[in-house]
């Protein structure tokens, strides 16, 4: 049996008067980020863009009984409407306090070597991992409170080779690059913008799927944690770059860019 010991503790935060949107929210890692947010009380809009998924995820966290508003959206990042759809979302639920993109897409193609890929795969995975973020950066920024947050959930892809899932890992890169662009570009005049580079993070669906380890990272302690970051009270709420690797260390900041 694997067990760990966490050393890092967050001070519970209270969003009641703050509105979160999750992009990716019925994914794996955007569910424990939606409910930290409601264990908050914050009003939590989760987007996907299947809506039978985002109705599971209601149902399944609405039977919690916790203090906040779940609201579920179908969006996609990739439609030619989105910044409508983004446009209509703020006119519903006001500038949000917190922004999470929480996108990812493996692709159909399987575990390829990177000069294996066609055009066509190679070309779906970065619309699914590198534009998509791009295209959601692009429309969420507007409508992102001036005192909030926008996080980019990341993998240690970012920093490390990964054979046989190249354009993934290639795209982790440039999303990393891009959000510390963004947070150096806008340089605290505009909302606060956090690359959140993870572990290994066990999700539900890697539950259900019988892969486990103990040692890995509960997908609700990265929600604490961005809860931490919309609230302002994780002592890294100022950093753009941070990782949440290892699950009894915590967060810690990445290194200086300066
Ligand atoms: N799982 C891990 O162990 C782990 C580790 C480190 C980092 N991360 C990072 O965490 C993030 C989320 O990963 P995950 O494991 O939670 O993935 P996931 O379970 O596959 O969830 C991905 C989410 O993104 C949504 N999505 C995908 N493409 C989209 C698009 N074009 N437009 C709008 N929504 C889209 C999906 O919704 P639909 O499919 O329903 O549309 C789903 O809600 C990724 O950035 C990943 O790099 C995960």
């Amino acid at each position: 049996m694997n067990t760990t010991t966490d050393t890092w503790t967050t001070d519970p935060a209270d969003l009641s008067r703050s509105t979160v949107v999750v992009i990716g929210g019925s994914g794996g890692v955007g569910e424990g980020v939606v409910r930290a947010a409601l264990a908050a009380g914050a009003t939590v809009v989760a987007t996907g863009r299947d809506e039978r998924r985002l109705g599971e995820l209601a149902e399944r966290l609405g039977a919690l009984g916790l203090a906040g508003t779940l609201h579920t959206r179908v969006l996609d990042a990739m439609a030619a409407t989105l910044d409508a759809d983004v446009t209509a979302m703020a006119d519903e639920f006001g500038a949000f306090d917190g922004v999470v993109v929480s996108v990812a897409s493996w692709g159909e193609q399987g575990r390829k070597p990177a000069l294996a890929l066609d055009d066509d795969e190679w070309q779906q995975l970065l619309d699914g991992n590198l534009t998509s973020v791009f295209r959601l950066f692009r429309a969420f920024l507007p409508v992102t409170a001036r005192t909030g947050v926008l996080v980019q959930l990341n993998g240690m892809s970012a920093d490390i080779p990964f054979p046989g899932s190249a354009a993934v890992a290639l795209s982790a890169a440039a999303t990393k690059s891009l959000t510390v662009t963004l947070a150096a570009e806008l340089g605290g005049r505009g909302p606060r913008v956090v690359q959140l580079v993870l572990g290994v993070v066990r999700t539900r669906a890697r539950q259900l799927a019988g892969i486990d380890d103990a040692r890995w990272i509960d997908a609700t302690q990265i929600g604490d944690h961005v809860v931490g970051l919309v609230a302002g009270t994780s002592p890294l709420s100022t950093e753009p770059l941070q990782y949440f690797t290892d699950r009894a260390e915590g967060p810690r900041p990445g290194p200086s860019m300066r």
